[in-house]
């Protein structure tokens, strides 16, 4: 089955085409960033206006680079929420639209579920159960994954998500929007033990986050000891990183090991921080797990996933109508065990 897959929830502009659910035959993505640079974050309007302009080419492309005809797809799944409503819309009236003149099914898919699903587009994906860390610039998650369809919220984020804790942190530092891969990039040339930041680990025996005390730490620090230059911006960048890190590979871990799961994922876009990889991959293959980790161009926003969702629905019989709306905050409040 050949599933059109199309992203538009925050400000990147994504199509893609999947065969089966697992076997990427195109994906390209139309990143904002420059629009959005100058403000220091998204800003909602200007998204809405530039994924209604790149829609239609961004799904052309997809198609003209999987090398197929229109009549070729099979179905549409299209990201429902969470995310910026005005942006959602954009995408979600496209397959709207694409599935109805062409008479294919469509249907929504979960923006999360996406993430979660992206370790599929991978030649060695995990066997159910598993554990996943979801860490993105909305949401830091720790589910417990049972099928395609299925998780279970062990954990979440009380404060900040790892990926805003990052883009503030590098706000702070002048390092413009978004930050994540720039933070990353200096604290491989800064020294972790130099400036120590708060662990907030909460309780160590539970799943859920904190990072605005981490945040706070730095800007604090900041204050009392300004950056001056790219020697000061690295030891902080390694310092923040190093704390953050720590958490999240942790917990991870440590949720795997509870759940008796022999296999973890981390996805979402700030599973593509170096030193997130690199020290999920070295514990964990010291405690046994094995890890998955998407590559780097399914870690960020992308349609791929989104479609390897939807292969699963379509297979099943889900079909979407035209009253289906999109919706803004985290939809499954899925059970805590
Ligand atoms: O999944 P994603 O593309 O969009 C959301 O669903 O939010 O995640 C974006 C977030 C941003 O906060 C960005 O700063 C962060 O992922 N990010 C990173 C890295 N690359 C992107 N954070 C840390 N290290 C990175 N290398
Ligand atoms: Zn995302």
């Amino acid at each position: 089955m050949i599933v059109l897959g199309i992203e538009s929830s925050c400000d990147e502009t994504a199509a893609a085409v999947v065969h089966d659910g697992h076997r990427i035959l195109s994906s390209v993505v139309a990143s904002q960033v420059a629009v959005h640079h100058p403000y220091g974050g998204v800003v909602p309007e200007l998204a809405s206006r530039k994924h209604i302009e790149a829609i239609v080419p961004v799904v052309n492309d997809a198609i003209a680079k999987a090398d197929i005809t229109a009549d070729r797809i099979d179905g549409v799944a299209v990201t429902q929420g969470p995310g910026l409503v005005g942006s959602l819309l954009v995408g979600f009236s496209f397959a709207k639209g694409f599935a109805y003149g062409r008479g294919i099914p469509w249907v929504g898919v979960d923006h999360l579920e996406g993430h979660i699903n992206s370790v599929f587009l991978e030649p060695d994906p995990p066997p159910f159960p598993f554990v996943a860390l979801l860490a993105s610039g909305g949401h830091t998650n720790i589910y417990h994954v049972t099928s395609h369809r299925a998780f279970h919220l062990l954990g979440q984020t009380r404060d900040d998500a790892a990926g805003e804790a990052y883009d503030k942190v590098a706000k702070m530092l002048r390092l413009g929007y978004p930050g994540g891969a720039v933070i990353d990039g200096l604290a491989a040339r800064g020294d972790p033990g130099k400036v120590m930041f708060t662990r907030p680990f909460l309780d160590k025996t539970e799943f859920d986050f904190s990072f605005s005390g981490i945040k706070s730490a730095v800007s604090r620090y900041i204050q009392t000891h300004p950056a001056t230059d790219r020697n000061d911006q690295a030891h902080i960048a390694a310092g923040f990183q190093a704390a953050v890190v720590e958490v999240l590979s942790y917990k991870i871990i440590h949720a795997a090991r509870q759940k008796g799961c022999r296999h973890l994922a981390v996805v979402g876009g700030v599973a593509a921080n170096r030193g997130l990889r690199e020290a999920v991959t070295r514990e964990a293959a010291e405690k046994g797990f094995t890890v998955h980790i998407p590559s780097l161009d399914l870690c960020g926003d992308n349609a791929a996933m989104v479609a390897a969702v939807g292969y699963h629905r379509l297979k099943a019989g889900e079909r979407a109508g035209m009253d289906d709306d999109v919706y803004s905050r985290m939809k499954f409040k899925p059970i805590r065990k």
